[in-house]
C-alpha cells in the first residue's frame, strides 16, 4: 500500500490470457468493502492516451516509436489519472503497466531493456515528501497462459488488432519477457496459471490480494 492509503495493483499476461472478468471481480469484491476503485487499462485511460493507443494498435511503426507512444500515453495517464486516484487513497486496478512494455516492446520486438528502463525511470518519477521515488505497482497480477493455448482462444475471436495478429513465436517472447520482469522484481509479482478454469483462477487472484491483507 502507497504512503497516502491508495493502491495500486497491475494485470498483465499475453493477448488471451483472459484477465478481463477477474479485474472487474476484483473491483467488486474491493467496493464490497467500501473502497473507491479507479479501473483503467494502458495504452489509455485518459482521452490523450486512449487516443494513442488507437494509434498504437492499428498503425505499423518501429519498437521505438512503439515504446515513446506508450511511454507517453502512460505520463499521461500517471499524471492525469493514477497519481491522483491514488492520493485520494483509492484502489487502482490497472490493465496492463509498464511490465508490458518489457514485455511487448522488449521481449516480443526485441527493443533494448536499458533504454526501456531509462524511459521508466524519466516517465515514472514521482516527487515523494522526503524523496523522489519511481511509481510501480503493489502487486502485479501475471496471468501466465501457454502461447499455444492463447491462440486457439483468440483464434475466431473479434478481428485481431496489430498484436493479436502476430504469430505464436511472438507470444512466447512477451512471455519471457514478462518472466524476466518478475525475476528482477520476485516480491512485487504473482503468477498465475491462467489455463486453470475460470473459478480455479478467481480463487487464485483473490488468495494473492488477501495474502497481502488487502482483502479480508
Ligand atoms: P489490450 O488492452 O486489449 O490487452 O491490448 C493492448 C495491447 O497493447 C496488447 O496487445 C499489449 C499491447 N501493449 C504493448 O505492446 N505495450 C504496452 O506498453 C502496453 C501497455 C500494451
Amino acid at each position: 500500500m502507497t504512503t497516502t492509503g491508495g493502491l495500486f495493483i497491475s494485470f498483465e499476461g499475453i493477448d488471451g490470457a483472459g484477465k478481463s472478468t477477474h479485474i472487474e471481480g476484483l473491483a467488486q469484491a474491493f467496493r464490497a468493502q467500501g473502497r473507491a476503485v479507479t479501473l483503467t487499462r494502458e495504452p489509455g485511460g485518459t482521452p490523450l492516451a486512449e487516443k494513442l493507443r488507437s494509434v498504437v494498435l492499428n498503425d505499423t511503426m518501429d519498437a521505438m516509436t512503439e515504446a515513446l507512444l506508450v511511454f507517453a500515453a502512460r505520463r499521461d495517464h500517471l499524471q492525469q489519472l493514477i497519481e491522483p486516484a491514488l492520493a485520494r487513497g483509492d484502489v487502482v486496478l490497472c490493465d496492463r503497466f509498464t511490465d508490458a512494455t518489457f514485455a511487448y516492446q522488449g521481449g516480443g520486438r526485441g527493443f533494448d531493456l536499458s533504454i526501456l528502463s531509462i524511459l521508466e525511470q524519466w516517465v515514472q518519477t514521482v516527487r515523494g515528501l522526503e524523496a523522489d521515488f519511481i511509481r510501480e505497482p503493489d502487486l502485479t497480477v501475471w496471468f501466465d497462459l501457454p502461447a499455444e493455448i492463447a491462440a486457439q482462444r483468440l483464434a475466431g475471436a473479434r478481428t485481431p488488432d496489430k498484436f493479436e495478429a502476430q504469430p505464436v513465436e511472438f507470444f512466447k517472447s512477451v512471455s519471457d519477457g514478462y518472466l524476466k520482469r518478475m525475476l528482477a522484481s520476485p516480491s512485487r509479482f504473482v503468477r498465475i496459471q491462467a489455463d486453470n478454469t475460470r473459478d480455479a483462477v478467481w480463487l487464485d487472484v483473490l488468495t494473492a490480494v488477501q495474502g497481502r491483507g488487502w482483502l479480508p
